[in-house]
């Protein structure tokens, strides 16, 4: 029979190897079926002018801003709806989520 402490001690080093192993496994992002390469179609017809007139010509500033609007996985596929509602393109739910997809692939790197 092993004496109490030292049982104690194996099981707290046991939970410090699981459970950062366990929070590093997030859920996969609300967009995780988008199309990247069907996202870039659709952006670059409706995005970027705007983006390029808000940034002095450089739309790109928009996604990649010291302090930019979005920073996880939700707030991308969030912040590309409320753009798309301002805009009125009216785009499915599934080319919410291609965008998304491709603006993650190309800067926001927020999901794998
Ligand atoms: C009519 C102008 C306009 C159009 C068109 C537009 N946007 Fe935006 N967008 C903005 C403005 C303005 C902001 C900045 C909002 C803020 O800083 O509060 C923004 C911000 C964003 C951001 C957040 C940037 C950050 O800070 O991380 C994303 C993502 C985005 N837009 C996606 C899109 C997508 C996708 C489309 C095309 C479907 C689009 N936008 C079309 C005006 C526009």
């Amino acid at each position: 029979m092993m004496p109490a402490r030292l049982l104690w001690c194996v099981l707290a080093a046991t939970l410090l190897v699981t459970i950062p192993a366990a929070a590093a496994e997030s859920p996969p992002a609300p967009f995780a079926n988008g199309d990247a390469n069907i996202g870039k179609t659709l952006a670059e017809r409706d995005c970027v002018a705007c983006h390029a007139r808000q940034m002095a010509g450089d739309a790109e500033k928009m996604y990649l801003r010291s302090n930019r609007r979005v920073n996880t996985p939700q707030q991308l596929l969030a912040q590309v709806r409320y753009c798309n509602s301002e805009l009125g393109t009216n785009y499915f739910p599934d080319e919410e989520e291609h965008i998304a997809a491709y603006l993650n692939a190309r800067y926001y790197k927020v999901a794998p």
